[in-house]
């Protein structure tokens, strides 16, 4: 399993349910991580999307209790998320947000693409783990800085050393 982020130098994530900048290289680095394969998110990451639409040529899975959609897979329990991703190829499941689930499911992840922002945005209101501070995850590669929309930005590869099975966490 994958997790794939955009975070600022303090791992801030969001504010206000949306996103803290508009980069579209970085956009564009994470259709090509995740086109055809499957993108697991929870409910307001969902509500963050355009439209509130599942994303296209991807298939969408939503962890929420409170909505049911005919566009996408919602789920209401981990339990039942569990069922749901055993049908698919470890490798090709992408965590992609936001904040509640991406700490929920980091632990069970191999590997973090994380895109770092050279900028701190105050106003940040939800964060991701800070990856760095985390002896079980190794920062792998480090692409050359990018300017995207003003922006520096790196894409990073974590990989985390003492991944725990997602598949058992019920058995
Ligand atoms: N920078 C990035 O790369 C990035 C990527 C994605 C999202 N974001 C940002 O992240 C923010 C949204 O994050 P968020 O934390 O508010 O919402 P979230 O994680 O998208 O969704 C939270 C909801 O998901 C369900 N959920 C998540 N974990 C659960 C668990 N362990 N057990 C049961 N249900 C669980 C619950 O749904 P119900 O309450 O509906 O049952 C919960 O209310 C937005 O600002 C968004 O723009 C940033």
């Amino acid at each position: 399993m994958n997790i794939i982020v955009c975070v600022d130098n303090k791992w801030g994530i969001g504010k206000n349910n949306g996103l803290l900048f508009h980069l579209p290289k970085d956009l564009q680095y994470f259709k090509e991580k995740t086109k055809n394969k499957i993108v697991v998110m929870g409910g307001n990451t969902l509500l963050s999307l355009p439209g509130s639409k599942p994303l296209p040529n991807r298939t969408n899975i939503v962890l929420s209790d409170e909505f049911k959609r005919d566009d996408c897979k919602v789920v209401e329990t981990l339990e039942e998320l569990k069922i749901e991703l055993k049908k698919y190829n470890d490798d090709d499941i992408f965590i992609i947000g936001g904040a509640m689930f991406y700490a929920t499911m980091l632990n069970y992840c191999d590997k973090a693409y994380v895109t770092k922002v050279d900028s701190v945005c105050e106003d940040a209101t939800v964060f991701f783990p800070n990856l760095d501070d985390k002896s079980n995850w190794e920062l792998e590669s480090v692409s050359k800085p990018q300017e995207d929309s003003g922006y520096i930005i790196r894409y990073c590869v974590y990989r985390n050393k003492n991944k725990q099975s997602f598949f058992k966490i019920f058995d």
